[in-house]
C-alpha cells in the first residue's frame, strides 16, 4: 500500500525549485550514507530547468557529492543529443556542464538510435548494472523526478498507451501525441520501485491535470497516467506553485489558512 502523496505548495516557481533542491540534497546525502551512492532519474520537458539551474547555482552546487551520484533519465525524445528537443541537452546545459559532472556518471538514453527497442534494452542493461534491486525484482532508484503534462501524462507514458501495461521491461519506446513523437521511457514498475518520486509542476495550465491526478476519481487511471505512479514502499512528493495547485480543494484551504 503506497503512502499518500505529500503536497508542497510554493508561492512561486523559484520557491518550489528551492524546496525540491533541498529535498534532493537531503535524499542524496541519506543514500550516500546508507548505500554508498545516490541514483537519480531526471525529468525532461520545460519545467525542471529551473530546478536544475537551482541545483547548479551558488546555494546548492557544493551541497551534493556529484562524484557519488549516478544520473539517469526518466524519458527521452528520440532526437540527437544536441537537438533542441533533447532532454539530455537541456539537462547538460542546466546542470551537467555548469557542475562539471563527470560524463561517466551520466547514463543517457540513446534516443537517436534507429532501433529503439535495442536502445531501450541497452538502457535497461545500464540500469540493472548500476542500480541495485535490493527490495525485490526491480532496480530501486533513490529519486525519480517527474513532470506532468496537461493530459495527465508523465515521463513519456501517455493516456491509453500500451506502455502503461508493461510489467516486464524497465524501458520501452512509446509514441507521443505531439512532436517529437518517438520516445523512450521508464515503465510504471521501475518508477514505482523508487524510494522517492518527486513531481515538479508549475502554472495554471496544469491545475486541471493536478486535480485529475490527486483528487478526481472519475475515468480510468490509464486516461491519467500519472495516477499510476504509486510507489509501493516509496514517497511521492508534489512540488507545486500556487497556480498549479489552484484547483485542489484541500490545499486551497491550507493556503488560505496560511494567508490569514
Ligand atoms: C518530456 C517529459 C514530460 C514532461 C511533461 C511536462 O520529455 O517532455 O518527460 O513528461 O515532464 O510533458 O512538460 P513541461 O514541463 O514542458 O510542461
Amino acid at each position: 500500500m503506497s503512502a499518500a502523496p505529500e503536497l508542497r505548495v510554493a508561492r512561486d516557481p523559484d520557491e518550489a525549485a528551492r524546496e525540491a533542491a533541498e529535498l534532493i540534497v537531503w535524499l542524496g546525502r541519506e543514500a550516500m550514507a546508507q548505500r554508498g551512492g545516490f541514483r537519480i532519474a531526471l525529468a525532461g520537458g520545460g519545467t525542471p530547468g529551473i530546478l536544475y539551474r537551482t541545483l547548479a547555482g551558488r546555494a546548492y552546487a557544493s551541497q551534493l557529492d556529484w562524484a557519488r551520484t549516478a544520473v539517469f533519465f526518466g524519458d527521452e525524445r528520440c532526437v540527437a543529443p544536441d537537438h533542441p528537443d533533447s532532454n539530455f541537452r537541456m539537462v547538460r546545459e542546466a546542470l551537467l556542464a555548469p557542475l562539471g559532472i563527470d560524463p561517466s556518471r551520466v547514463y543517457r538514453m540513446s534516443g537517436e538510435e534507429a532501433d529503439l527497442d535495442a536502445a531501450a534494452r541497452a538502457y535497461e542493461r545500464q540500469i540493472r548494472e548500476h542500480v541495485a534491486s535490493d527490495r525485490g525484482p526491480w532496480p530501486v532508484l533513490d529519486v525519480v523526478l517527474l513532470g506532468l503534462g496537461e493530459d495527465g501524462h508523465t515521463a513519456s507514458l501517455f493516456p491509453d498507451s500500451p506502455a502503461l501495461d508493461e510489467r516486464t521491461r524497465l524501458v520501452v519506446s512509446t509514441v507521443a501525441p505531439r512532436e517529437p513523437r518517438r520516445r523512450l521511457t521508464l515503465t510504471i514498475p521501475v518508477l514505482n520501485a523508487a524510494r522517492a518520486v518527486l513531481f515538479l509542476v508549475m502554472g495554471a495550465g496544469k491545475a486541471a491535470a493536478v486535480r485529475a491526478v490527486l483528487e478526481d476519481r472519475e475515468g480510468a487511471d490509464r486516461r491519467v497516467p500519472a495516477r499510476l505512479i504509486r510507489p509501493g514502499a516509496g514517497r511521492v512528493i508534489w512540488f507545486l506553485d500556487r497556480p498549479a495547485a489552484s484547483e485542489l480543494t484541500q490545499v486551497r484551504q491550507s493556503v488560505d489558512d496560511r494567508e490569514e
